[in-house]
């Protein structure tokens, strides 16, 4: 490293606030991803963590010390790169979407290990990815899995574009497509109900009451629609799991990302609803449950046939 370059890393090392959720991201990768972003080579701190730095010209080193300001401010990294990793992908990233980050990749793993399991039958088989965001899920399933048929959909249509953005960029627009609309409201007809083999989300879920309260590089950046769960964090949680059952068919599996501490109550509400035969707790390295996963049992109580 040059002298220019180390000088700016001990800047940032010197004001350097670990971020726990975006435990990937060190004064290093960040100075690399800044330094390449300045070059005109936009790429996410994951990728830019071996990269040799580029030369820069005067303009160019003029545009690198205007970013390291901006992140000095608490502007996310992913906004200034436009770029961030998920699942071996990187992803565009900005303002329209949450920051997939890497807790999500729990959910993502699993997601991909049943979606492996499933494209081994000899039918097509059907993925729907809700409050899909920038469509980090949706986009690594298909990414991963081949010959699965990926859908996602969000609420928010800013997300939806940035998310059929990410899909051009990867060749995977013919594979995944992308629909704005409430929850499952968008797969709500005959084509989905009970032939969906993997229903995938990551949620809303923290109560309104902490949105409030979050850092600001997160409030003043990401979208509040990314967070909010309602009073109790949980009505999206609830919405999908009520909800859902309609749509995987029997044998499939319903994946989903929880909050710290709502995963125990969430896995006995999908243990006394006889729709679901095998319900699974994943844990994250502190030993938290993340994400649940149930399989839709084959014949569920309630069902007409
Ligand atoms: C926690 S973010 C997850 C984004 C992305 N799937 C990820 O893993 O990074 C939740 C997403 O749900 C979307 N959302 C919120 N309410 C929704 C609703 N009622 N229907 C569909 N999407 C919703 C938000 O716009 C946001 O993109």
């Amino acid at each position: 490293m040059t002298a220019t370059a180390e000088q700016r890393l001990h800047t940032l090392r010197a004001h350097w606030q670990a971020a726990h959720d975006k435990p990937e991201e060190t004064p290093d990768n960040t100075l690399r991803a800044l330094w390449s972003a300045a070059a005109g080579r936009p790429l996410s701190a994951v990728a830019a963590t071996h990269i040799a730095l580029p030369e820069l010209d005067a303009d160019a080193m003029r545009r690198l010390d205007a970013l390291l300001e901006q992140r000095l401010a608490g502007v996310p990294l992913a906004h200034l790169t436009g770029r961030q990793h998920f699942l071996g992908l990187d992803l565009l990233a900005g303002p329209e979407a949450l920051i997939p980050r890497r807790e999500t990749e729990l959910l993502g793993r699993a997601a991909i290990e049943l979606a492996r399991a499933a494209a081994s039958h000899d039918r097509p088989v059907v993925a729907v990815d809700v409050c899909t965001g920038s469509g980090n899920l949706a986009l690594a399933l298909a990414h991963h899995v081949d010959g699965l048929r990926v859908f996602g959909a969000d609420l928010s249509e800013d997300a939806v574009a940035l998310a059929r953005r990410n899909a051009a960029l990867l060749g995977l627009a013919d594979r995944v497509e992308f629909r704005a609309g409430d929850l499952l409201a968008p797969f709500d007809d005959d084509t989905f109900h009970g032939m969906v083999d993997l229903l995938l989300c990551n949620p809303p879920y923290i109560s309104s009451g902490k949105v409030e309260a979050m850092p600001g590089e997160i409030s003043a950046h990401e979208p509040r629609l990314a967070f909010d769960g309602g009073p109790l964090g949980v009505s999206l949680l609830a919405r999908l799991m009520q909800d859902g059952s309609r749509f995987v068919r029997p044998g499939g599996w319903l994946a989903f990302e929880v909050g710290l501490g709502q995963g125990n109550a969430m896995a006995r509400r999908l243990r006394n609803d006889g729709a679901w035969d095998d319900v699974r707790e994943l844990m994250d390295e502190g030993g938290a449950v993340r994400a649940l996963l149930a399989r839709r049992a084959d014949r569920a109580m309630g069902d007409n046939g």
